[in-house]
Formats: C-alpha cells, structure tokens, sequence
C-alpha cells in the first residue's frame, strides 16, 4: 500500500467530495456564492469529522485564482499550495500547542500584513478552546477590529470553553459525528482505490468502532490492512482491535437472562482476554441493550446503528420493554462507579452481579406472570375469594384485584399493583379489603397493599427515553 497515510490521502478536497455535513456544505456554498463572507467562522464538532478538512476547502474556495467559488479549481498556485499545507497565505495554528499570549501577539502583528498571493489571508486556529484566557482576550481586540482581507477559522471539539465574547463574533457552523452508514460509504470507496478487500461485516464494525469519526475509521481500515493477508473479515477485526461484536454482547445478555453468574463472568473474562477493554464493554452491553429497547418501541431500524442479523437476533431476545429498562436502569447506575473506579473489572463484575440478581424477569417468572393475566376472572381460589364480595361492594376496586397478583404467607394477604393509582385506590380502601380477608380467608391475617418494584424504579429512565425520541440526545 502507498506510504502515505489514508487519512492524508483521503482528505476531500472540495465540498462535494465530503462525506455527510451537507448542512454545513449548503450554508457555506451559499455565503461564497453571495459574496458574504464574515471575518470569523468557528467550526465545532467531534474530532475526524471533516472540521480542518473544510476550513481548508473554504480557504480553497476562497482564494481561488478564478475568484471565490465553490468550485475551486486546484491547479492555480494558491489552490496547489494550500492543498500541500504551504500557501503563505493561510496559516494553520494548532490552538493544542499555540496557547498563549505571545503566539497570539505575534499573530496579530503579522494580520497587519496584506495577503500576498490570494484574496485574503486565512487563519485557521484548531483546538482553539485551549486558548488561555489572555491570549481570548488578545484575539477578541482583533475579532473586534478585523483588519480587511483577514480571515479566522476556529475549529474546535469543545464549543463550551470559547468564551461567548469570541462566539458571538463567529459564524458557526456544526459538525455532525458520521452515521455507521456514512463510514461505511466512505469506507468503502477508499478500500477500493487502494485495493483492500474486506467483507460487509467487517465493514460494518470497523464503521461502529470508528464511533462516528471518519478518520478514526480510515485508521482502523489501515491498520488491519497492514497484517490481515487477503480478505479482511470480522474475524480479524474482532481479534486485531480488541472489538467485541454481537456474538460476545448477545452471549452475554442470554447468561444474565439464565441468571448464571458463572458463566456470566467467565464470559466477561473471554472478552478482557481478547484485548477488549473493561470500559469498552460496559458501553457495548448498554448500547446492545439500548437497541433492543428501541426495537420494540417500533423506532425505524435505520435509526439503530446495526446490521440484519444483529436486529433479528436482538428482536428475538426473550425480554420485555420493562425487563429492558430496568437492566438499564442498573446499567445506568453504574456508569459513574465504572468510570472513576481504580479497578474497573471489579466494578464491571459488580454491574453484572446486580444485573443477574434483579433480573426482573426470569423466563419462568415471565411466562408465569403472562398465565396469570391470560386467566383474568378464573384467578386463584385467593382472589376470588376476595374479588366476589368486593365486586358487590366497588366494582371499581374489584376490578383493580382482579388485575393484581394476590399471595398469602402465614400472616398476610398481599396484594401486588403495577400502577401508583391503583396502589393508592387499595390504600385508601385498606380496611374494606381487610374485613374481607379477615372474613373469608383468615381472621388473623393483615393486609399488605403494595407495588411492583419494578413500576418504581422505571419512572425516571422513562422519561430519559421520552426525551430521547423528542430528538434530544441523553448523556
Ligand atoms: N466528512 C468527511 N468526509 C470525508 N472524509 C473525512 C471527513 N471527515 C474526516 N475525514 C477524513 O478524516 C481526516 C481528518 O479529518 P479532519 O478534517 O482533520 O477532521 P477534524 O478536523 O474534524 O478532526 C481527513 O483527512 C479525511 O481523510
Ligand atoms: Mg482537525
Ligand atoms: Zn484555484
């Protein structure tokens, strides 16, 4: 393979050729097209997602011997040189290693001087949100008086620490991470011009590894190139990466559905041994059981990052929509002890622990609870012993029992309710219901109303969900 890397090699040189930020494509087209160009743009989104790329695109366009256009026509010098990194008049800064007052005096000493081949003089300051705060305040004097034929692009992973006083003075634009199936695309073009056979599947999880970031993807791609002799397979990007597909995660979640802590974690060290790491699958497991969640919501299957197999398999999980929430929920829970633990195995073996404990159904309990409802009026003897004379009383609260799981220990009648305003209808109505246990089952025994746990715990994630599907993104 040539020695120069994909990522430099494939490096979009106009806007047609970039994969995805059609937004950002349309919006800055049209700014040329106009003629309105501001004196400062600013660039945020995660990093390999086509931010330095497009500021060089834009400089491009804009300093075109044939005038500005979105077409710029990479044979004049000044299109040849910025394509090489050399043009004189656009200078890159890495804001990473560049942060201080004196880089950013120097810089406004040499915005005094006129461009000398193009039409105007670009800087493009990366990272810029590493900027102390004396060389934001340097650079905001001249955002403020921006000599003519000066132009800034800022690009940065973290929008949050410009300050607002360098953000109000910027168009912004913002870059989207990439979908699997825009890596994808991308992905495969390039194996084809550098004649790199790989298979759909390890295509597909080179794209969901790569988490967005098209670089991060054509790095992978690379890597896997340079030791895998022949066809790439998800094999080999399983084994070379560290990465552990659905098999490993669908293996997993059928051992905490069994309740098999054993096995549970014996899986959970075959995964460390094949160089996964700890924090790597706590983040498969939960994006695993994410999906699965939202297939059986019905949401678009486009809309969960995952190919055929790995949605069939998922729909055919033996778990409900609630079974689902919860091991999320627990899931959840952890993530914080994960994150900051000085021994993340440990805590990852806790995090399942729990999960194989709570799991909320097991398949047994499932199909027991389903009979249930299915025999609605035939219930147990129990409960129509308490239904019948309730009915004649409140047919209302009658009904509620009928719903509810009714157990007996030696000095109690509980009765179980899914929702708080059926728990509240039994409370406020204890001692009717109690004569009646008292009277037809046994004068000595109390009564217990109560709610299924897992109704309590659900309320808060539900909500997260909600949100979720109102397009905000939870994190
Ligand atoms: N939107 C994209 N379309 C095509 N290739 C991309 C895109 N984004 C990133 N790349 C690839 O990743 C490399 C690095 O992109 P870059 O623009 O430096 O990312 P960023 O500045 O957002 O971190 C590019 O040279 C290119 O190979
Ligand atoms: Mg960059
Ligand atoms: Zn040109």
């Amino acid at each position: 393979m040539a020695h120069r890397v994909i990522s430099l090699k494939y490096r979009p040189q106009n806007f047609d050729e970039l994969t995805g930020q059609n937004h950002v494509v349309v919006s800055l087209k049209g700014a040329i097209k106009s003629g309105r160009i501001g004196h400062a743009f600013l660039f945020a989104g995660p990093r390999g997602v086509g931010k330095t790329t497009t500021a060089r695109i834009l400089a491009k366009s804009l300093n075109c011997i044939e005038g500005s256009t979105v077409h710029p026509c990479q044979q004049c010098p000044s299109c040849r040189e910025i394509t090489l990194s050399r043009s004189i008049d656009v200078v890159e800064i890495d804001g990473a290693s560049n942060r201080g007052i004196e880089e950013i005096r120097n810089l406004r000493e040499s915005v005094k001087y006129s461009p000398i081949h193009g039409r105007y003089k670009i800087y493009i300051i990366d990272e810029v949100h590493m900027l102390t705060q004396e060389a934001f305040n340097a650079l905001l004097k001249t955002l403020e008086e921006p000599p003519p034929k000066v132009i800034f692009i800022f690009a940065t992973t973290n929008p949050t620490k410009v300050p607002a006083t360098i953000l109000s003075r910027c168009q912004r634009f913002i870059f989207k991470r990439l979908s699997v199936k825009e890596i994808t695309t991308r992905l495969r073009v390039i194996a084809e011009k550098e004649n790199i056979k790989l298979t759909n599947d390890a295509l597909h999880y080179i794209a969901t590894r790569a988490d967005g970031s098209i670089r991060d993807g054509e790095s992978i791609v690379e890597q896997l190139a340079a030791f895998v002799e022949g066809e790439i397979t998800a094999d080999d990007v399983f084994k070379l990466i560290g990465f552990l597909g659905s098999n490993f995660y669908l293996a997993l979640i059928d051992k905490i559905l069994a309740q098999n802590l054993a096995q549970v974690i014996s899986g959970l060290n075959n995964g460390l041994e094949d160089g996964a790491d700890p924090i790597e699958i706590y983040r498969g497991l939960t994006n695993y059981l994410r999906a699965a969640l939202l297939l059986k919501t019905g949401l678009s299957e486009e809309f969960i990052e995952l190919n055929t197999e790995e949605i069939n398999r998922l729909k055919a999980l033996p778990l409900d929509k609630e079974g689902l929430i919860s091991m999320l929920e627990i899931c959840l829970h952890f993530e914080e002890m994960i994150r900051r633990s000085v021994n993340v195995r440990i805590a990852i073996e806790l995090l399942l622990s729990q999960l194989v404990l709570n799991m909320p159904h097991s398949q047994e309990q499932k199909s027991k609870n389903d009979s249930d409802a299915r025999a609605s009026l035939d219930t147990s003897d129990l409960k129509r012993k308490i239904f019948d004379p309730l009915q004649k009383k409140s047919p209302k609260l009658a009904g509620i029992v009928q719903k509810s799981t009714i157990a007996e220990d030696a000095h109690n009648v509980i009765i179980t309710v899914e929702d708080e305003f059926s728990e509240k209808q039994l409370i406020d109505n204890h001692r009717i219901i109690e004569s009646i246990v008292k009277e037809k089952i046994n004068p000595n025994h109390s009564l217990i109303i109560q709610r299924t746990r897992k109704t309590k715990q659900v309320n808060g994630f539900v909500d997260a969900i909600k949100t979720l599907f109102d397009g905000e993104e939870v994190r």
